[in-house]
């Protein structure tokens, strides 16, 4: 809901299309979602660097660290959570004006508010990863050690103990690292990418 009244869009002279004609690519977020653990943060970093390697111009957003600056006020409560999506969704539609190719690495657990950043951007600039894995295997990778504590009781509301994580109903690539070893999730990115003319 806005705040804000009397205030009036102002349009530059320089789009999106010339931003991305200089960059000689097409903007988009790459929205990665999954448990904690699952992967969406290393995948994102391998991905990024191998992105940077073939010219392409990136930014990555990283739930971790989002949320030390602009979302250090929020917390991991429902509405919480759905505040911090939102924000990462103007912050990532902003980046696709500047004509980035934008990889977000948040748990984004709730359908609705993924569906609400799509609603933000153009069908083709919203692009859902998920990277899937079982709870048993992020909880025996368990890299912070939080899932431990959540299930000792230390940490209330963890996702995938006593908080929900609502699957996506139809990603546009489904990640299983399970299965696939990180330079393979890196490259069905990168194929989809270039099948797609992103870059
Ligand atoms: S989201 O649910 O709002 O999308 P986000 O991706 O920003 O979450 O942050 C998740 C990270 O915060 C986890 O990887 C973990 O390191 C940390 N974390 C701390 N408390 C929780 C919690 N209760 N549930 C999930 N993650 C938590």
């Amino acid at each position: 809901m806005s705040k804000a009244t009397n205030i009036v869009w102002h349009e530059s002279e320089v789009t999106k299309q010339n931003r991305q004609q200089l960059k000689k690519q097409k903007s988009a977020v790459l929205w990665f979602t999954g448990l904690s653990g699952s992967g969406k943060s290393t995948i994102t970093v391998a991905l990024e660097k191998a992105l940077y390697e073939q010219n392409v111009h990136t930014y990555r957003l990283d739930g971790d660290n989002v949320r030390h600056g602009l979302n250090q006020n929020l917390g991991f409560s429902p509405e919480d959570r759905t505040e911090n999506i939102r924000r990462i969704g103007e912050v990532a539609k902003l980046m696709v004006d500047a004509g980035i190719l934008t990889l977000t690495a948040f748990i984004s657990p709730y359908e609705a508010d993924r569906n609400q950043v799509r609603e933000l951007l153009d069908e083709d600039e919203f692009i859902e990863v998920y990277v899937k894995a079982s709870l048993a295997a992020c909880e025996n990778r368990d890299p912070k050690g939080l899932y431990k504590k959540a299930r000792a009781g230390e940490i209330k509301g963890f996702t995938g103990i006593d908080a929900p994580y609502e699957e996506p109903s139809s990603p546009t690539i489904t990640l299983d690292t399970d299965v696939l070893s990180v330079p393979e999730a890196v490259q069905t990115v990168i194929t989809y990418l270039k099948d797609k003319g992103y870059f």
